[in-house]
């Protein structure tokens, strides 16, 4: 799976990463924390911060994996209900134990992103952290995302940008080639899920790219921010 093109329909590989996550899901959220030193929580607090803004009512969470941006959002909703889908059952399951857990009220259901569930118009805001470059078609995932929402409703992705050529970026290619493998591979038992995480964000869009492809999924006033040095990337846009 690693050497796989991110954003063009790529078919089987729903299914495979599906299975991927199924099998690291026990160890995913520790495997996390280690490899980001603790920073992703940050890049999923700015996250929810922006999804939050204008108060949205309903707000989805898309590839919510272990619940964390949708328990942030459920946090700091108010009124507002949030909703998370996976189409992994074993993400899921943590994500509604940590739910119970912590008190939080966020519904979870099994969906594939390319085929949500939900009428047209459904969502006033909508975050996919981390999951877009996961996805076997990414412009195909987008327009779906478009539909859910209402116009004038608010996308948030979180991805990380395929390292460049500073040092900053060929530091992130060799931490992607050689850490995360052996360490996320030793955490999880799984060496290739921690190979092929890096290996997808080499192969995925630039932020500027990712606008793009936003525009073309009909949404507007697209603007991006990278966070920590560029390891990851908040885009923002406005379902036209
Ligand atoms: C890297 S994890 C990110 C999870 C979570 N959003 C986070 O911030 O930690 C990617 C998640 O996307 C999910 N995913 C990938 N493609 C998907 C799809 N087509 N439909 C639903 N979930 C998908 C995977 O099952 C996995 O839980």
């Amino acid at each position: 799976m690693s050497g796989m093109p991110s954003a063009g329909p790529t078919p089987g590989k729903g299914a495979a990463v599906a299975a991927m996550f199924g099998r690291i899901a026990p160890r995913y959220d520790l495997v996390n924390r280690v490899l980001s030193l603790g920073v992703d929580r940050s890049w999923r607090r700015d996250a929810a911060r922006s999804a939050l803004a204008h108060a949205p009512a309903r707000i989805l969470d898309v590839a919510t994996g272990t619940g964390d941006l949708a328990l942030l959002l459920a946090r700091g909703a108010g009124e507002g209900v949030v909703t998370g889908i996976d189409f992994s059952e074993e993400m899921l399951d943590l994500a509604r134990a940590k739910a119970a857990r912590q008190g939080v009220r966020v519904r979870l259901e099994r969906a594939d992103a390319l085929a949500l569930p939900f009428a047209d118009a459904s969502f006033d805001a909508l975050t996919v952290a981390y999951g877009l470059r996961n996805f076997a078609d990414v412009p195909a995932g987008l327009r779906e995302m478009r539909r859910v929402l209402r116009a004038g409703g608010r996308l948030v992705v979180l991805e990380f940008p395929p390292p460049d050529d500073r040092p900053i970026g060929r530091a992130m290619r060799w931490y992607g080639r050689s850490v995360m493998p052996n360490l996320g591979g030793w955490l999880s038992g799984d060496r290739s899920a921690y190979a092929y995480l890096p290996a997808s964000t080499h192969a995925f869009l630039e932020p500027e790219r990712l606008a793009d492809a936003m525009r073309a999924a009909g949404f507007g006033d697209v603007r991006y921010r990278l966070q920590t040095f560029g390891i990851s990337a908040l885009h923002v846009a406005v379902a036209a």
